[in-house]
């Protein structure tokens, strides 16, 4: 676990089930068709319940990279932004771009409607195969460099499900913290 603070934002790293987090927004690992699957979807379909489904129809899918945001319905979250990682083995030189992109599309929409926190899985290192020490790199170092120029977010949490995770996010959440001078 890790916690630091980057301009005004908490951001930190915690094992647990994102579904149950109270915070103004959880980051859903979708796919592009955002009508729920397993993993984090479908938990985060499950607790939300039918009426989330039911919003995600009237969406039409969702680019990989891109963010669309829901109501959370039926989970501790006031909002569900879905959001779609890169699939690792068909995205070459692109994955890092991409994964870079889904946070940075989150955290925008978090900003422009107020919201204070916001809760991140790690996306892309479940189904869609990212290896975890790499995807923790590019999130870590996406997450600092937007909070540094973004000021308004109060927290940005990471919610690892393993240890293995919990680890590599904590290491990297520290690691591009420090590299900015950002206080523990
Ligand atoms: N809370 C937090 N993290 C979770 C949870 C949960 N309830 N369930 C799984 N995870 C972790 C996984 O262990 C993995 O580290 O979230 C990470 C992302 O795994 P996936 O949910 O498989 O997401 P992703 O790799 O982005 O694949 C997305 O999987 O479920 C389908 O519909 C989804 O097609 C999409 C694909």
């Amino acid at each position: 676990m890790s916690s630091v603070m980057v301009n005004g934002t908490r951001v930190e790293t915690v094992r647990g089930d994102i579904s149950c987090e109270q915070v103004d927004a959880v980051v859903n690992a979708a796919n592009r068709a955002l009508l729920g699957g397993g993993g984090v979807d479908g938990a985060i379909h499950r607790g939300a319940g039918p009426e989330l489904l039911a919003e995600c129809k009237a969406l039409n899918g969702c680019d990989t990279g891109d963010a669309k945001m829901t109501r959370g319905y039926g989970l501790p979250a006031k909002h569900i932004i879905h959001t779609v990682g890169p699939v690792y083995s068909e995205s070459g030189p692109n994955a890092a771009r991409r994964l870079a992109s889904c946070h940075r599309r989150s955290m925008e929409i978090a900003i422009e409607h107020g919201l204070k926190s916001v809760a991140f899985p790690a996306i892309s290192c479940g189904v869609y195969g990212y290896p975890v020490d790499e995807a923790a790199h590019v999130a870590a170092n996406t997450v600092v460099e937007f909070v540094t120029e973004h000021p308004g977010l109060e927290l940005v949490r990471f919610v690892l499900f393993n240890d293995e995770a919990l680890r590599a996010f904590s290491a990297q959440i520290e690691r591009a913290a420090g590299a900015g001078g950002h206080t523990p």
